[in-house]
């Protein structure tokens, strides 16, 4: 048995933040116009002040204007929707993070829909989602975009492959089945209740895995060849009394069966901020009526993959919005 490809995220990932950086200097260039992301976090979570600041540095070398805005873990939900607003009024504002998990005080459905939705570059408000759901233009959350992006570098297109999508969150799970069923692929969602796990995802060409349980999919879950994207970070203890990073799928186990295959670190995780900074660049030109599509140069195609240009929502590559079949 050969060993599976492995999918390098952290190259794929600079490529489309060297992609967006070129597309933001040509919409300087031609418009005038700066895209804005700003970051609101509540509270000192270590792992998210990290998140935080790589947005942040991310965001600058891009090109575009970044904002952080930290907040006392004591915040009110009151305070803090009042500084939504303001981040909604303020047009050199184009795209609005508010880092999860929120404190306990906090109701996070409640501020993700007081977020303007043309400037909800995490795609959850209730009316991007609804929108992605219905097959409009939305906003989308940015780590099931990256997945796809990963599934189109490996596969070109993949209607009719039978999808399994491995949990059943807002911020991943859902959405990724949207995306997989608007790629046409055949697609079950598998949680916590669905019965023999193991046969449901030997069944599946794509498994894609988000449940946060350490290396819960095993080699013999998986079907020989298929593609797997592994969106998992578990911290787990090491041999040396130290942690190690680890996903949701036994690496090991699964190189021997894949046909491909993201590892963790280095797969999944930074194509989301590479997609938080191509959203805001899309949220920005949305803004002032400019189609993003006319900032790609014409290079741009031949040079890079077909698959760093998000081609989701051209009508010609979509099932009708209402097809039933
Ligand atoms: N916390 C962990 N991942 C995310 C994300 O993608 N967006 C937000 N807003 N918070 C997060």
């Amino acid at each position: 048995m050969t060993a599976a490809r492995i999918i390098d995220g952290k190259a794929f990932a600079a490529h489309v933040r060297a992609g967006v950086a070129a597309e933001v200097a040509r919409l300087k260039q031609h418009h005038g116009l700066t895209p804005g992301l700003t970051v609101v976090l509540v509270g000192e979570d270590p792992a998210s002040q990290v998140y935080v600041r790589a947005k942040g540095r991310q965001t600058v070398e891009a090109g575009m204007l970044s904002g952080e805005i930290m907040l006392p873990a004591t915040t009110s939900q009151d305070a803090l929707l009042a500084e939504v607003a303001r981040l909604n009024a303020d047009p050199s504002v184009h795209g609005i993070l508010v880092q999860l998990p929120l404190p306990a005080q906090i109701d996070e459905q409640a501020v993700i829909s007081a977020i303007d939705p043309a400037k909800d570059v995490d795609g959850f408000h209730p009316v991007n989602v609804g929108r992605l759901a219905l097959g409009l233009e939305a906003l989308i959350p940015c780590t099931p975009q990256g997945c796809l992006l990963l599934l189109r570098e490996v596969l070109g297109t993949f209607a009719g492959k039978k999808a399994l999508v491995l949990g059943r969150s807002n911020i991943v799970g859902k959405p990724m089945a949207q995306l997989l069923l608007r790629e046409s692929c055949t697609v079950t969602i598998a949680h916590s209740r669905t019965r023999d796990l193991p046969a449901e995802c030997r069944q599946a060409d794509i498994l894609v895995a988000a449940v946060g349980r350490p290396e819960l999919v095993r080699g013999d879950w998986i079907k020989p060849g298929a593609v797997v994207i592994d969106v998992g970070v578990n911290r787990v203890p090491a041999a040396d009394g130290k942690s190690r990073l680890v996903g949701d799928v036994c690496f090991a186990e699964a190189l021997a069966v894949a046909g491909a295959i993201t590892p963790v670190p280095g797969g999944v995780g930074p194509m989301t901020i590479a997609l938080l900074l191509r959203n805001t660049l899309t949220a920005a030109c949305r803004a002032h009526g400019i189609a993003p599509e006319s900032l790609a140069a014409p290079a741009t195609a031949a040079a890079n993959p077909a698959s760093a240009r998000i081609t989701l929502q051209t009508p010609d590559t979509l099932p009708s919005k209402d097809e039933k079949l």
